[in-house]
């Protein structure tokens, strides 16, 4: 009984990537990294303590910026995060969201855009934030301590610490502040 049990709890637990399977530039205690996560250039990022990366995650790191991933945050199923960025404690990146620490150079008209290479300015995100499904963070932005990112906006600007943006581009809806 006791083993048909254990062979139920199983196959609810999260199948996970083994620890050391990985070579991270840094790695925290009890990070929960899922099989079907995609980690590009593991030896560029660092991932702190109790960090979970969920279902089918890309953490895609260039050779030249690290990525940072702080403690006790959530990158939650098939979200991306590519190039230059650097994520607090206590983010939660809601399912289908896109980070991307960089751009393509598009100045030349002359030559394709694709062999134009590449600019990075580089994406802070602070602590606290709730980034929701849906949002794309373009290259450059800082999202401030405690702003929530509503789902399926993409930002553009700096988001102001405890304030609530909305929309394409995103734009402030309310500030946390006055809702406590
Ligand atoms: C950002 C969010 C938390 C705001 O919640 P809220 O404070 O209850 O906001 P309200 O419902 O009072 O909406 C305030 C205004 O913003 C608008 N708004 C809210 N969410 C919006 C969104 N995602 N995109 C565009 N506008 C939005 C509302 O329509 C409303 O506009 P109005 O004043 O013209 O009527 C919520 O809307 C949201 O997007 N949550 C993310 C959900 C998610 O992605 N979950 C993933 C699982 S973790």
């Amino acid at each position: 009984m006791l083993k048909m049990i254990n062979s139920i709890l199983k196959l609810f637990k999260m199948k996970l990537i083994e620890d050391n399977a990985l070579k991270f530039k840094q790695k925290g205690i009890n990070v929960e990294i899922h099989a079907t996560s995609q980690i590009i250039n593991p030896e560029k990022i660092i991932i702190g303590d109790g960090t979970q990366l969920s279902i089918g995650v890309v953490i895609w790191a260039n050779t030249d910026d690290d990525i940072i991933i702080g403690k006790d945050s959530n990158i939650n199923a098939y979200s991306f995060v590519q190039g230059k960025v650097s994520i607090g404690n206590h983010v939660m990146i809601s399912p289908l969201s896109a980070i991307f620490g960089g751009s393509h150079d598009f100045s030349d008209i002359s030559k394709p855009m694709k062999y134009q290479g590449g600019t990075i300015k580089g994406i802070v995100i602070e602590d606290d934030v709730w980034i929701g499904s849906h949002c794309v963070i373009l290259d450059g932005v800082k999202l401030g301590k405690g702003c929530i990112i509503a789902a399926g906006a993409v930002v553009t600007k700096d988001v102001e610490e405890y304030t609530i943006v909305a929309g394409i581009p995103a734009t402030k809806i309310k500030s946390r502040k006055s809702t406590s």
